[in-house]
């Protein structure tokens, strides 16, 4: 069988993220050829280009975590109608230098949750713009707009309610296809 390296990033840096607890609990609920490492990008400073020469060593190790995966999850808050500055500033540390965009061909899926009517819509239209430009080929279907609410993951850390643990289900199923499919019909150059 096999198996895919999936890296994933958390578009929030708040210590008790509903989407870190989202993306933890989904994991559990993953077919088996998929493995997810958390990218973490906390240490990263803010991106200018005057880093462009001389790349800090967090910076180098980030853009190498996400060459290195097969392919890339982003669960990810909604901030103003966006994605968080935070995660902003890891994707723009990521594409460059120019000329060495780390997201090129690593196919992607994106997913958040939020208290809010919309569940991250409209960020993670964004998002899907950004990973657009950058070149990742994105999953399309099922978009994920997991409505936040107390009791949706339950003490164990586990999704609570059936209907929501069988949408992760078949999401994480279709991204297993949309992975295996954009790597079979032309591997990866590394
Ligand atoms: C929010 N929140 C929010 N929610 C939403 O659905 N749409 C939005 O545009 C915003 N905007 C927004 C801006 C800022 C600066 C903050 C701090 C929050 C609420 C947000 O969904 C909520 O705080 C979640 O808990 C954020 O997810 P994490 O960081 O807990 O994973």
């Amino acid at each position: 069988m096999r198996t895919y390296n999936v890296g994933y990033l958390i578009g929030s840096l708040a210590r008790g993220s509903i989407n870190r607890k989202l993306a933890n609990a989904m994991i559990r609920l993953a077919p088996p050829p998929l493995r997810f490492t958390e990218i973490g990008y906390a240490d990263l400073p803010l991106y200018s280009y005057d880093y462009d020469g001389n790349f800090p060593e967090a910076a180098h190790r980030f853009k190498r975590s996400i060459e290195s995966s097969d392919a890339i999850l982003i669960v990810t808050p909604e901030y103003n109608r966006s994605i968080p500055g935070c995660l902003k500033n890891a994707i723009d540390w990521a594409s460059r230098p120019s000329g060495s965009n780390s997201f090129r061909h690593i196919p992607s899926g994106v997913i958040g949750t939020s208290p809010g009517a919309i569940g991250t819509a409209v960020g993670q239209q964004h998002l899907r713009s950004i990973l657009g430009f950058l070149n990742s080929p994105q999953m399309n279907s099922p978009e994920a707009y997991i409505r936040y609410h107390d009791g949706l993951i339950d003490a164990n850390g586990d999704i609570a309610d059936e209907s929501t643990a069988a949408f992760l289900r078949r999401y994480l199923d279709e991204f297993l296809l949309f992975i295996t499919r954009v790597l079979t019909v032309l591997p990866r150059e590394r």
